[in-house]
């Protein structure tokens, strides 16, 4: 069944575990995750950024995340992350998006709070949930050849993310606490006591952006202080290359797609697997 990632959330954060929000620019990844989440009986959130959503097609993305989870035994909400618009965001709703992540982080305080606001209103009133942003997190979801940047990282003060959170009323808290998009040589270290106030002050369910590359015990951590929500693309979108890649090496390669991209959804499946086991170590697998 579709429904609002808050819905997820809310229970995720009752049982102490987080739910993985996975990026998805194709089919292969859009059935890889679906899969993933169905083989391990848990809800999953799947996501487009606008970028994703663009090549994809809002519409044919949410129809095809529809169409594949009327066949499962699980729930699943389908998100826009980092919409950067009014525009962008209604249009996610029309097409049948059950939430919204609404990132107006690099504008004036004054001007996020009353776009996010916005957003609210029009989500609410037709029962998608809103993910709001305050202190930008910055990267992009790509493997990254340098060291972390050292300069410019602003992290997200827990007072100003509550008031914000009271000011908007949105559903879920995306902050700056040591994250950022992306693999690069070296690992983030999260701000585990700023998570915690925030999550503590605010009582509302708290997204990690950047969830690739952050070391397994780090991750545990940020789930302990209130983090429920882990979303994750770039090891995705590695995955999927390296297979690709593997699976269309030498000459005599398989020019078959649907000989050779079965075998790119299995591995880039593994991944989810791996991420859903670690974001959900409180709860039982068979
Ligand atoms: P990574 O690319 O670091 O996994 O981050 C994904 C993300 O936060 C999408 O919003």
């Amino acid at each position: 069944m579709i429904v609002p990632a808050s819905d997820l959330l809310k229970q995720a954060k009752k049982e102490g575990h987080a739910i993985g929000a996975f990026n998805a620019s194709t089919l292969e990844v859009t059935k890889a995750i679906l899969q993933a989440a169905e083989e391990l009986k848990t809800p999953v959130i799947i996501e487009t950024s606008e970028g994703e959503a663009n090549f994809e097609g809002y519409q044919i993305f949410a129809d095809t995340v529809r169409d594949l989870a009327d066949e499962l035994a699980i729930d699943v909400a389908i998100n826009l992350d980092h919409g950067k618009s009014l525009e962008s965001v209604k249009y996610a709703i029309q097409s049948g998006y059950s939430s919204v992540h609404i990132d107006c982080s690099k504008m004036e305080r004054k001007d996020n709070v009353a776009l996010t606001r916005e957003v609210v209103k029009f989500a609410h009133s037709r029962g998608v949930s809103v993910e709001g942003e305050f202190g930008h997190v910055g990267g992009s979801s790509e493997v990254h050849a340098n060291e972390l940047p050292k300069d410019g990282i602003v992290l997200t003060e827990p007072q100003e993310a509550i008031d914000y959170i009271k000011e908007t009323g949105v559903d879920i808290f995306a902050g700056s606490y040591g994250n950022i998009h992306g693999m690069y040589k070296d690992a983030p270290h999260l701000d585990i006591e700023r998570i915690r106030k925030i999550a503590d002050g605010s009582g509302v369910p708290l997204s990690l952006h950047g969830g690739s590359g952050i070391p397994d015990d780090q991750i545990k951590a940020a789930i302990g202080a209130g983090i429920c929500k882990i979303n994750v693309n770039t090891e995705l979108r590695k995955a999927y290359k390296e297979s690709l890649e593997r699976n269309l090496r030498g000459v005599n390669a398989e020019i078959v797609p649907y000989k050779y991209l079965p075998q790119v959804i299995a591995d880039v499946k593994e991944v989810v697997k791996k991420k859903i086991v670690l974001f959900s170590a409180s709860h039982h697998f068979e």
